[in-house]
């Protein structure tokens, strides 16, 4: 392999030996989602975690896991913008986290509890559009997208309704449309199979797989249990001991370090198909 014209040896010239994400979107695919170097969180001078040195690579299903209260969703909130690092650099898609970025979509935690009581799931879907990212809008294209992102999670049958009459399941459809507004490049989902059934997270995980191989958008995906997503999984960011890390599939589905970060002990079986899962062992 002839190293191309950066002197890099890691980097073929010819875009037949690329990965094929990066050769089909052009050398910027190569720039990491997200970058964290000597990061760390506080509240009232209380940290959470500390030394988040690691990058995401682009064009990946990657989950998040730890235990309640190891700082997920906070993390999930430095890269959004919404607080700022104690110390320490937090890059997402190349350029320092902000506050309202466009090319980032994102499903929060609780998302049902968050909803009012009258707005309908399409009121909320053009929210995406018309909310606190872009201010308002007035060309028409809105609709247009409202109903692309809505037919792209196959929510058109419910989303004239109220959401609070609507199922844990339809509710996180609608929740994944309003983050599709705008063709993010990131989408970032914290804990989207909370409160449903096993029908509905297997539909929450063939929609948000599915939703990915059509579009160029790296997903990040908080979860208490990775078995649903372990298929289909890219990476893997643990917080472990107080510092958030990001290791491949196969060294972070290990019985060991999934026990050390639950505090209970996890088993690891991979089938004789090569189906791997992970159970508490009782
Ligand atoms: N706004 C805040 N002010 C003060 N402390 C906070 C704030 N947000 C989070 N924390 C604290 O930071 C820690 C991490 O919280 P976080 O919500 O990120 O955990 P998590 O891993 O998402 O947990 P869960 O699995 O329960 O969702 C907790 O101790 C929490 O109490
Ligand atoms: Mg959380």
């Amino acid at each position: 392999m002839a190293p191309d014209a950066t002197g890099d040896p890691s980097v073929p010239s010819d875009p037949a030996e690329l990965p094929q994400s990066i050769a089909e979107s052009g050398p910027e695919a190569a720039v990491p989602a997200v970058s964290l170097r000597h990061a760390s969180v506080a509240f009232s001078g209380r940290t959470v975690w500390s030394e988040g040195n690691f990058d995401i690579p682009a064009g990946g299903l990657v989950c998040i896991i730890g235990p309640n209260g190891s700082g997920k969703t906070t993390l999930v909130r430095l890269l959004l913008g919404m607080i700022p690092p104690a110390t320490g650099t937090v890059e997402v898609l190349g350029a320092p986290a902000r506050r309202g970025n466009p090319r980032i979509g994102y499903v929060p935690q609780r998302f049902g509890d968050a909803v009012g009581e009258a707005i309908t799931g399409r009121d909320l879907v053009r929210l995406g559009h018309t909310g606190s990212r872009w201010g308002l809008r007035k060309d028409s294209g809105v609709e247009e997208e409202v109903d692309a992102a809505l037919a792209a999670v196959e929510a058109q049958g419910f989303a004239a309704k109220r959401l609070a009459t609507l199922s844990g399941g339809q509710q996180q459809r609608i929740a994944v449309a309003q983050a599709l507004v705008g063709s993010p490049d990131l989408l970032v989902l914290d804990e989207p199979l909370a409160n449903l059934d096993l029908r509905n997270q297997r539909d929450v995980v063939d929609l948000l797989v599915t939703l990915r191989g059509e579009r160029q958008v790296t997903m990040l995906v908080v979860v208490h249990d990775l078995n649903p997503f372990l298929a289909y999984v890219s990476g893997i960011v643990y917080l472990l001991d107080g510092h958030p890390h990001y290791g491949e599939v196969s060294d972070v589905v290990d019985a060991e370090l999934l026990t050390h970060l639950y505090g209970t002990s996890i088993q690891v079986i991979r089938t004789a198909t090569g189906d791997l899962y992970t159970r508490a062992r009782t």
